[in-house]
């Protein structure tokens, strides 16, 4: 196989090893003279705390590419686990942008992106930077304002399914000793 990095894995090698990674479950959308369009995005992560950053990446052959890298911003939506349906939706190759939200609830954000109502948390950005990152591109927003959703727990996105967070281990040390009051 031809993938470009044959002196290091295959693209299955790669892949394989990457679905022990579990990544959360979001809906990034954006808006611009065309109309809004929205993808799922599971390469979302919290970059810096001053000033607020996220950042996820995009891969370049995809529809809404071209689009959101030019765009003012974004809004990111992180899935409740009841909402599988909605990643799966928003991940379909013959869905058309136009008709992606006929079936949501949305309002237009200063930045143009639809803020979909029903989410776990969902974070508006103006776009930051745009860097490269091989045969994807690396978008970074500046957090402007952030909805704390409907209550419930996020979808875990692992082995190429999804799941709730499975079941509590133990305290984060620094947590514990926080409480400990040292
Ligand atoms: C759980 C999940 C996570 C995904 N994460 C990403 C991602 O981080 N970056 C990306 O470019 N595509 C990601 N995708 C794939 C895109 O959602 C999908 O390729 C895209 O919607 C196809 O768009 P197009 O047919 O309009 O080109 C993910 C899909 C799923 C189901």
């Amino acid at each position: 196989m031809d993938n470009g990095s044959q002196d290091f894995i295959s693209a299955d090698a790669f892949r394989h090893g990457m679905r022990h990674v579990p990544t959360v479950v979001t809906i990034v959308t954006m808006g611009d003279d065309e109309g809004v369009q929205g993808v799922t995005i599971g390469s979302f992560v919290s970059l810096s705390m001053d000033p607020p950053l996220v950042c996820f990446n995009v891969q370049k052959s995809i529809s809404i590419h071209d689009r959101i890298v030019e765009a003012k911003g974004f809004a990111i939506h992180v899935l409740r686990e009841k909402q599988s349906s909605v990643s799966d939706w928003f991940a379909r190759s013959d869905v058309k942008a136009g008709e992606q939200f006929e079936a949501y609830d949305y309002e237009i954000s200063e930045t143009g992106a639809p803020l979909l109502k029903d989410c776990l948390v969902r974070f508006e950005c103006e776009s930051y930077r745009i860097l490269p990152g091989g045969d994807h591109s690396i978008l970074v927003g500046k957090v402007i304002s952030i909805m704390e959703g409907n209550s419930g727990r996020p979808i875990v996105y692992h082995q190429r399914a999804y799941h709730g967070v499975g079941e509590h281990i133990a305290d984060h040390e620094h947590k514990s000793r926080a409480a400990a009051g040292k």
